[in-house]
């Protein structure tokens, strides 16, 4: 425990979850922030928002930021404040496949903790994330940073993360609806041995390709059996824009969680922006706008600013 507080700031990053074979167990930090401005004041919720979702993401106590500020309230047994204002900014960009919910969960139970003196540590909060998110990849890797891998054991969830050394990506958003709740409603809910253990020995090739930089058998091993296919006809220009980054250069390419967004791992940085800018075009040619971003990964979670 420490000092409760009457105010704070807490930046929380995007993820990118699965990285191909490790559904629902690998997820890895981006560098892109979310930022929330706590402060215990006035009466009620009251969230402001810049950024992605201006004007369109809620301003009461339904925002994501402040459900799970409040969880954190609850979690505890503490009754809720009688004002809590947050200023939120930010630049994840919504429903895309880069943990947009996840930033936003991990930054309001971090956010919840620090006014109330921190009475929570992480691995509860990890719990609370995933009891909010659904799924535990994202959240994981956006509070405690890196190439993150978690798993469910009995009710608790067990991370191991690992740094990875300079990591570029080149990602494609493109402007389609999507929901991650429809993207995982259409997976099956069985599958073959065959599948199963097609993923299963290229998880840990993909970690140490990723832990060792070494592109070439990242290049070999990020590929998947259980989710992409399906998800990838959910996706209208992905293929064409998958091929695209291919011949762009990319080392290896996954839908980035449940989709819509590619996201290409490139060995240069300058690399990153060549092949988001053929991915986005591959989109716009099959009449889907999307976004070019190059991003590299972060080795730091989620953390409340001094
Ligand atoms: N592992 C989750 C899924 C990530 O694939 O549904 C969602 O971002």
């Amino acid at each position: 425990m420490s000092e409760p507080r009457q105010r704070c700031v807490v930046r929380a990053p995007a993820t990118t979850a699965n990285l191909g074979p490790g559904f629902d167990c690998l997820g890895l930090a981006l560098d892109l922030w979310n930022e929330a401005r706590f402060a215990l004041e006035g009466e009620g919720v009251a969230v402001a928002v810049t950024g992605e979702g201006a004007g369109y993401l809620p301003a009461d106590e339904s925002n994501l930021v402040a459900r799970a500020a409040l969880r954190v309230y609850a979690e505890v047994g503490e009754a809720p404040p009688t004002g809590l204002r947050i200023e939120c900014t930010v630049r994840v960009p919504l429903s895309s496949g880069l943990g947009s919910s996840s930033s936003a969960i991990v930054a309001g139970l971090l956010g919840g903790n620090e006014l109330l003196g921190r009475p929570l540590g992480r691995d509860r909060l990890l719990e609370l994330a995933a009891g909010l998110e659904g799924h535990p990849d994202n959240v994981a890797a956006a509070l405690f940073g890196g190439l993150t891998i978690v798993v469910q054991k009995s009710e608790r969830l067990l991370t191991k993360t690992i740094l990875v050394p300079e990591v570029y990506l080149a990602l494609a958003v493109p402007e389609l609806p999507f929901s991650t709740d429809a993207a995982r409603a259409g997976l099956p809910t069985e599958v073959t041995m065959r599948d199963a253990v097609f993923n299963m020995g290229r998880i840990p090739l993909v970690v140490e390709a990723l832990r060792t930089g070494d592109f070439e058998l990242l290049g070999q091993v990020m590929d998947d059996r259980l989710h992409q296919a399906n998800r990838l006809r959910l996706i209208p220009g992905g293929r064409t824009a998958w091929e695209a980054a291919q011949r762009s250069g990319a080392a290896a390419v996954a839908i980035s969680g449940s989709g819509p967004s590619l996201i290409a791992f490139v060995s240069l940085a300058a690399e990153a922006g060549v092949v988001a800018r053929a991915m986005a075009e591959a989109f716009a040619a099959e009449g889907v706008p999307a976004r070019p971003l190059g991003l590299s990964a972060s080795s730091a979670g989620a953390t409340v600013l001094p």
